[in-house]
């Protein structure tokens, strides 16, 4: 298949365009490098740097739409509404064909900000498209720099410099939390079986909900603790089985 990845330089869209390029798939996409990098695309991929609101024709089978400003606590909201959702929109104008979208657990309550707003509208102006919304995705090449990096990114650099890791009040709130790889074999079946099109709402987690205090145990760091941010929800639980049921899909990384 010829399969389009947008924010094909990020974290999960360049993870993802590995193993579909493995997969036998003919890979092309677009980054505009605001929050990915360049070095992170496996070599041997065809792809264009630039925004997607400015990309003029795709010729893909299916499109697999990353491309967005990841990041709750972005201090411009139009900005974050603008590369999200106009960024979808714009989309849906260019390319006709099958669409696999990235939300997120926190869609499930738009009014948590303009991050979690933009990822809801996303999913409604889709009504043809698998949307997958994912938990707290980890693994190689997530950001452990910038404005909102991962939790466990950025623990394992403290670790590493021998500083304390931040925990966010008393760390008893808990997420979910799934390794890139689970989440680009997630996409790669949606890719391959259109079971979830159609607007299909699917968790892409665990199941497991994960005590951030316990996460903390894993690493051997001081802790230093912070004020909590007060739209930090206690807990964003998610429900695998949806995915299992319509696509068969189900996490193999165990935290
Ligand atoms: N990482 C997570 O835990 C997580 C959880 C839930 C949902 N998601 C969603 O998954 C997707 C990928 O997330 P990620 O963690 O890989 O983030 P990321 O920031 O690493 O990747 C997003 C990429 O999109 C690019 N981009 C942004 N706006 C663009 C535009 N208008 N045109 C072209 N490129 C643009 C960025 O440069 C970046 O490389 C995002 O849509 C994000 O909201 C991620």
């Amino acid at each position: 298949m010829n399969i389009y990845v947008t924010g094909i330089a990020g974290f999960i869209g360049s993870t993802v365009a590995g193993l579909l390029k493995d997969g036998g798939h003919t890979v092309t996409g677009c980054d505009d490098l605001s929050m990915g990098q360049a070095t992170n695309v496996p070599p041997g991929i065809r792809w264009t740097v630039k925004d997607l609101r400015e990309i003029e024709s795709i010729d893909a089978d299916v499109v697999v739409h990353l491309a967005a400003m990841s990041c709750a606590r972005w201090p411009d909201p139009d900005e974050l509404w603008q590369r999200n959702l106009m960024a979808t929109a714009h989309l849906t104008q260019t390319f006709k064909g099958r669409i696999v979208f990235s939300s997120t657990c926190v869609a499930a309550n738009p009014l948590l900000g303009p991050y979690a707003g933009s990822k809801w509208a996303c999913e409604h102006i889709l009504p043809t498209a698998t949307i997958f919304r994912f938990a707290n995705v980890y693994g190689p090449k997530q950001r452990d720099w910038g404005t909102e990096p991962g939790v466990l990114a950025v623990w394992q650099k403290a670790e590493r410099a021998g500083q304390p890791i931040r925990i966010d009040g008393d760390g008893s709130q808990t997420r979910d939390f799934i390794h890139v790889d689970d989440v680009a074999r997630a996409l790669l079946m949606a890719c391959e079986n259109p079971a979830g099109d159609g607007g299909h709402v699917m968790d892409v987690c665990t199941g497991v909900q994960t005590p951030i205090i316990e996460l903390a145990d894993r690493f051997d760091a001081e802790r230093k603790f912070a004020p909590r941010n007060p739209v930090d929800p206690d807990s964003m639980p998610q429900d695998p089985d949806p995915a299992w049921n319509i696509l068969g899909f189900a996490s193999e990384i165990s935290l």
